[in-house]
């Protein structure tokens, strides 16, 4: 990647700019597979690929308005368009490997495309992890809204959708059924009444850590980040991290590599045009004595 500078729009090798925003990486058989929201065109989600985090191909846009849709046990709602024919949005998409399915499966946000009162979770699924996915709905689990989200793959395999419940006010963390296909079971309403968003996780050093953002819209405001021994414990406060706009990014997700931990972030351009000038930044997280730091590199660090 030759624009190595945080903030600038990253290229992949044929040279066109990479759109994978709000978006995650997946490790599997050797590649890091980068999957994120592209709002051109027709695409919802673009899944580019790696072996060193640097050179990216462009695989596919894995899920469009025209991707292949299926219902399944769970009841949801099949739309990849909106009454008038225009696009839904599936916002912050990530994507897990089943081992017992051999299945990819993505968990996003969606919204009804013209405001953010669908505030539900949409399932989609492949055999590959750069393939054409199926569309298999959206629905509010349990009933509840569902915004801003990530997923959390323990060690043991039990995974995790967490994302923001009552307009935002709190985190709910559900328990996946273990074919990461539905919710079994929500385990933590987490800081209520906190507004907490862009939620992304990592395991460092046998502890949990969730980086958060508060809800400014697509301004940058300061993260925060808890702890917790296991996931379903007790979830510590919450403590500030970076500075007042989180070095002008947002929380996207947090990704392992040769033993230390990488925070991946949007720099949002904003609404309409603007979206498109949106930008990453990837920044090394700091463990020192208990205490989680973001380092402001200008560089890109990987
Ligand atoms: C942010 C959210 C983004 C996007 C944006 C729209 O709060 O984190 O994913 O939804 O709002 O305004």
């Amino acid at each position: 990647m030759k624009e190595s500078i945080n903030g600038t729009v990253w290229k992949d090798i044929n040279g066109n700019p990479i759109h994978a925003h709000g978006g995650w990486i997946l490790f599997h058989g050797g590649w890091y597979y980068w999957y994120g929201e592209d709002r051109r065109e027709r695409y919802y989600v673009s899944c580019y690929r790696s072996r060193n985090l640097r050179d990216w191909e462009f695989r596919r846009h894995i899920l469009t308005m025209d991707s292949r849709m299926e219902a399944y046990r769970v009841r949801t709602k099949l739309q990849l368009q909106n009454e008038d024919g225009g696009k839904v949005n599936l916002e912050r998409p990530k994507v897990l490997f089943n081992e017992k399915t051999g299945k990819f499966v993505l968990w996003a946000h969606f919204e009804n495309g013209r405001d953010y009162t669908a505030a539900a979770a949409a399932v989609a699924t492949c055999d590959t992890p750069d393939g054409d996915f199926t569309y298999h709905g959206h629905f509010n689990p349990y009933g509840y809204m569902s915004r801003d989200c990530t997923l959390f793959q323990d060690d043991d395999g039990t995974a995790y959708f967490i994302s923001a419940a009552r307009d935002n006010a709190d985190l709910h963390v559900y328990r996946l059924t273990d074919d990461y296909m539905n919710v079994e079971r929500l385990v933590h309403r987490l800081w209520q009444g906190e507004y907490r968003e862009a939620p992304a996780v990592a395991k460092i050093k046998g502890r949990y850590y969730m980086l958060t953002s508060f809800c400014t819209g697509w301004e940058p405001n300061q993260a925060k980040y808890a702890w917790a021994d296991a996931i379903e414990g007790r979830w510590s406060c919450l403590l500030e991290i970076g500075d007042e706009t989180t070095y002008h990014s947002q929380p996207a997700f947090l990704l392992q590599k040769d033993g230390r931990t990488l925070y991946f972030g949007d720099r949002w351009g904003g609404d309409g045009e603007a979206y498109f000038s949106s930008s990453y930044v990837v920044y090394p997280l700091e463990l020192t004595e208990g205490r989680l730091a973001i380092k402001p590199v200008e560089e890109i660090w990987l």
